[in-house]
C-alpha cells in the first residue's frame, strides 16, 4: 500500500477520520456513518433475512470497513458478528465505535479455522478485488458446511466504464456468475439494491453531517481529495445505472475444478 493509494485514502485514512468525527458529534451518528458501501438498512434487512441471521448467529463480516453493517445486525437481530478487514484504520474505527471483535486481515487469508462461523457476508468488497476467487474460497472455508454466504456486489452493466475508479474491478454479471460457479457457490435468492427501500432521510442526514465535519477538518488534505474524487466517480456510475448493486444469498456446494 503506498501513500497515494486511493483505496488506502478511502478505506484506511478516511475510515479513521470517520470515527474521530463521530466522537465529536455523538454516538447516534456512528451507525449511518459506518455503513460504507453497504446500502440501506432495508438492504441489510433483506440480506440478513435471506441468510437466516437471527439471535446468536455467528456472522463473519469480511471486508467489514468501519463496521456499521455488523453493528446493525448485532443491534437489530442480536447476532454475534466478528469483523475482518485489511485496513488498520478502519479496524481501529470499528473497534472504537462499536467494540465488536475485529481482526486486521486480508479476506483471502483469514486467521480462523475451517467452519468457525454460521455464515459470512461480504458487502461492497468483491469489486475492490482483482482476484475474487481466492477471497470467495476463503469466505466459504470459514463457514460451516451448508452455511449461507451473503453478498452485496456492484456489477458492471456495460463492457467498458467511461470512468474507471482506481483500484476497483467491477465484474460483469457473467464474470460474477463464473466466479461464483468456480467456487461452488449457488445463488439461493437475489435482488437489486434499487429494488429495496433506500436509506432513510435521518440516516442520510447523519452521514452527511459526519462527512461535513471530516471535510472541515481534512478538506485541505490530498488524501481526502483523492478519496472524495473516488467516491464521486462511483456514485456517478451507480446513478447512471452503469454499475448496479446486487444483493445475493448464496450457499456453497461442490466447487467446480479450478
Ligand atoms: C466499499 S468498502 C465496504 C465496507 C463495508 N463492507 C461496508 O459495506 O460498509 C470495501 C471494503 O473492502 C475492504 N477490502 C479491500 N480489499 C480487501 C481484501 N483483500 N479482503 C477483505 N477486505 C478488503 C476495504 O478495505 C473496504 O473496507
Amino acid at each position: 500500500m503506498t501513500e497515494t493509494d486511493p483505496m488506502a485514502d478511502e478505506f484506511d485514512t478516511v475510515a479513521w477520520w470517520t470515527a474521530t468525527a463521530v466522537a465529536e458529534l455523538g454516538a447516534e451518528y456512528a451507525l449511518p456513518a459506518a455503513c460504507r458501501g453497504s446500502g440501506s438498512p432495508a438492504a441489510l434487512d433483506w440480506l440478513a433475512g435471506a441468510m437466516g441471521v437471527r439471535a446468536g448467529t455467528r456472522l463473519l463480516d469480511s471486508g467489514a470497513g468501519v463496521g456499521g453493517p455488523a453493528e446493525y445486525v448485532a443491534r437489530g437481530l442480536d447476532a454475534a458478528p466478528v469483523l475482518a478487514e485489511p485496513m488498520e484504520g478502519a479496524c481501529r474505527a470499528a473497534r472504537t465505535l462499536f467494540g465488536k471483535p475485529v481482526v486486521v486481515a486480508d479476506g483471502a487469508a483469514l486467521p480462523f479455522p475451517d467452519a468457525t462461523f454460521d455464515c459470512a457476508w461480504s458487502l461492497g468488497v468483491l469489486c475492490t478485488l482483482e482476484d475474487k476467487r481466492s477471497y470467495l474460497r476463503e469466505l466459504i472455508r470459514v463457514v460451516r458446511p451448508g452455511g449461507p454466504v451473503g453478498m452485496l456486489v456492484y456489477t458492471r452493466a456495460v463492457d467498458v466504464l467511461p470512468d474507471q475508479p482506481e483500484g476497483n474491478h467491477f465484474p460483469s454479471r457473467a464474470e460474477l456468475d463464473a466466479d461464483l460457479g468456480a467456487c461452488g457457490l449457488t445463488v439461493l435468492d437475489e435482488t437489486r439494491l434499487t429494488d429495496v427501500a433506500g436509506t432513510p432521510d435521518d440516516w442520510q442526514d447523519a452521514a452527511a453531517r459526519v462527512e461535513e465535519v471530516i471535510e472541515q477538518q481534512h478538506g485541505h488534505d490530498e488524501r481526502w481529495k483523492r478519496a472524495q474524487a473516488q467516491q464521486d466517480t462511483i456514485t456517478a456510475l451507480i446513478g447512471d445505472g452503469l454499475v448496479v448493486g446486487v444483493l445475493m444469498a448464496c450457499r456453497a456446494g461442490s466447487p467446480r475444478p479450478r
